[in-house]
């Protein structure tokens, strides 16, 4: 769905904060991004949905050169985009016809739009907020009409920069629970950058990026086992992956886990027989 050929970028006149990016990001794929501040997550991010163009190698998007100027507008529409600050992403005043801003803007039918706008807040479980102000609703909330803006559009990818940055732990959770059940339940593919460890511990793959390069890529469980590498890396683990090692150095056998749930599962079975 995303491949990134040989990706380099630098900003007019700078050095090179992004080299040799190569991967490829299936459909239907949840990824999850992390890296130090700085390592070109946000630089990545909006090379995929041709905000910016490689200075070299390519970017395609379910086969479409971003670089090509004839496929911005599809690329757009391929791969949405959600980031950091709800306040920053509403556009009007009424929480429907901000969802309805990218479809209009695309010249989609009235009636189309309609049926796009229920159905996209419904998915977010915000159909019953369509008439209200953005500035009225929570920032989880907030989100999750951004991300309903964003399939009213009807997207392949989504891709998220640190969307649960500004979010109380509630917030944070409905936010990432309503992604991860969009890419479940319509294979939407994911692009999901975060500095919450327990995040990416959810994801398919974790991607991890340094100084503008990925330096490591795999499932939750392989890249979280890793725990000197990505320390080096000024990376944490998740708290789940933390306890396990730390319970592991202590000569109890536990294998290796990334999510609360996993090492709950390992200590009933080492210690209740369950
Ligand atoms: N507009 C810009 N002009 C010049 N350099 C920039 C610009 N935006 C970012 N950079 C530089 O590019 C590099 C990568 O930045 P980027 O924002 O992609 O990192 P990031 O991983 O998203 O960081 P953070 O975790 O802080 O969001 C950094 O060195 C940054 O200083
Ligand atoms: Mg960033």
């Amino acid at each position: 769905m995303i491949d990134y050929q040989g990706v380099a970028y630098a900003y007019s006149g700078a050095e090179e904060v992004l080299r040799n990016v190569t991967q490829h990001v299936n459909k239907g794929e949840f990824v999850a991004v992390i890296g130090h501040n700085g390592s070109g997550k946000s630089t990545l991010a909006k090379l995929t949905n041709a905000l910016f163009v490689p200075t070299e190698g390519k970017v395609l998007v379910d086969g479409l050169d971003t670089s090509d100027k004839s496929n911005v507008l599809s690329v757009r529409q391929k791969a949405g985009m959600v980031f950091q600050n709800p306040d920053n992403q509403m556009v009007t005043t009424i929480v429907e016809e901000d969802v309805a801003f990218g479809p209009e803007n695309l010249g989609i039918e009235p009636s189309e739009i309609r049926k796009r706008v229920d159905s996209a807040l419904a998915s977010v479980r915000m159909g019953k907020y369509a008439l209200n102000a953005p500035n009225n609703l929570s920032g989880g909330q907030k989100q999750r009409v951004a991300i309903a803006g964003i399939l009213a559009m009807l997207p392949e990818v989504i891709i998220l920069d640190e969307p649960t940055a500004m979010l109380d732990p509630l917030g944070r959770k409905d936010v990432f629970d309503t992604v991860r059940s969009l890419n479940k339940e319509r294979g939407i593919t994911v692009l999901f950058i975060t500095h919450f460890m327990e995040e990416a511990a959810s994801a398919d793959r974790v991607l991890v990026m340094s100084d503008g390069e990925i330096v490591m890529s795999g499932a939750p469980k392989e890249v979280f086992k890793e725990e000197e590498k990505l320390n080096e890396l000024g990376l944490a683990l998740p708290l789940s992956s933390w306890l396990a090692h730390r319970l592991k150095e202590a000569g109890i056998p536990v294998n290796e886990t990334t999510t609360d749930e996993e090492i709950a599962d390992e200590l009933c079975r080492l210690y209740l027989n369950t």
